[in-house]
């Protein structure tokens, strides 16, 4: 029985400064190099909950050019909807249970990739990320998150991109802002979550720009971000300042979310919300920062959360960071089916 002992990547936060490094130098290979052979024979399940673009993409063709092959299965649509309850009486839509689901998979693939957003309801409920978790628990084959709470792979993709635009694998010093910007919708947290981890873990300078208290992010992560500057030098700071967050910034990344005090009554929060539209990221603001570069995980509503100058700048690596999305899930695939 392997399950004992193998490795998942469910959070950056699991893994050490230099097993990241690893990762990310093996993404910059995978990047220079012809395709390899390291998934030869080998095969992932790729369980959506929710639709995707770039992760499902970058996934598939990623096992395929590594000699491997990739399944693509979106329960309650093409295959049976999942129950992650324990002790449910199983009359409603579930037809199996994740305890079945998860190791009837790792009889036939050597990875299982899970994107499971939150519900966004209950958010004491959607923090315990039940899903990636479950699948972790009874997989006996290494689990990739591709996106519930927080988005390990969009974080490695960011990183690689900082690092290939300032030449250099050292991003300590670096004026990080991680800015909120307006959406018509409350979205999920991941991003945000993943950015304000990763940032802080690399020792860059990071403030979190958000409108008001509501939109600080869940203190997990302001406990993580805390802890990563206190070991890799940087600093944390939030802030409510447009102008000052700006001012002299080198990096400024852009996700919108979900106010989490009102999770579940978003009637009530989107009121609230609409007050912030001028969060946008636009040449105005981008022109306080130190020649800053920007960037965003896509997909991004255009003149919503940043500007078509803002897009179209030379300054903007947001392709540069999707396309590495497939450079660095190579290297995780890699990793994990071979260890
Ligand atoms: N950034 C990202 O995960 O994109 P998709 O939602 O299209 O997969």
């Amino acid at each position: 029985m392997k399950q004992a002992s193998i490795r998942h990547f469910l959070n950056t936060q699991d893994w050490s400064r230099a097993e990241l490094d690893a990762l990310l130098a093996q993404a910059a290979a995978f990047k220079c190099d012809k395709p390899g052979d390291q998934l030869k024979g080998k095969s992932i399940a790729l369980v959506f909950f929710n639709p995707s673009l770039r992760t499902r993409t970058s996934f598939e063709l990623g096992a395929f050019q590594l000699g491997g092959h990739a399944v693509v299965l979106q329960p309650g649509k093409d295959a049976w909807p999942i129950e992650f309850d324990f002790g449910t009486v199983m009359d409603g839509e579930a037809e199996e249970h994740i305890a079945e689901v998860a190791k009837v998979l790792g009889r036939y693939v050597d990875l299982v990739g899970v994107r499971a957003f939150p519900k966004f309801v209950d958010w004491r409920h959607d923090r315990e990320d039940q899903v990636l978790k479950s699948f972790a628990k009874y997989s006996p084959v290494p689990v990739i998150n591709m996106e519930t709470i927080t988005h390990p792979c969009q974080e490695l993709a960011h990183v690689q991109a900082l690092q290939e635009h300032f030449g250099t694998t050292d991003l300590r010093g670096k004026k990080y802002v991680l800015t909120w910007t307006y959406h018509p919708k409350p979205l999920n947290t991941a991003v945000a979550n993943s950015a304000l981890t990763i940032a802080t873990r690399m020792g860059m300078d990071v403030t979190l720009l958000c409108p008001t208290p509501d939109f600080i992010l869940d203190e997990r992560y302001i406990g993580w971000a805390n802890a990563n500057v206190a070991e890799s030098g940087g600093s944390f700071a939030i802030s409510h300042d447009i102008e000052s967050a700006y001012t002299g910034a080198d990096v400024v990344y852009a996700k919108s979310w979900g106010a989490l005090p009102y999770f579940g009554n978003w009637a009530a929060e989107k009121p609230i919300r609409d007050r912030y539209r001028h969060f946008i990221v636009d040449e105005a603001k981008m022109a306080l920062t130190d020649n800053g570069v920007f960037s965003h995980c896509l997909p991004l509503r255009r003149n919503v959360k940043a500007t078509d100058a803002v897009m179209d700048s030379p300054n903007c690596i947001a392709i540069a960071e999707a396309e590495n999305r497939l450079h660095v899930q190579k290297a995780v695939m890699a990793a994990l089916a071979n260890q």
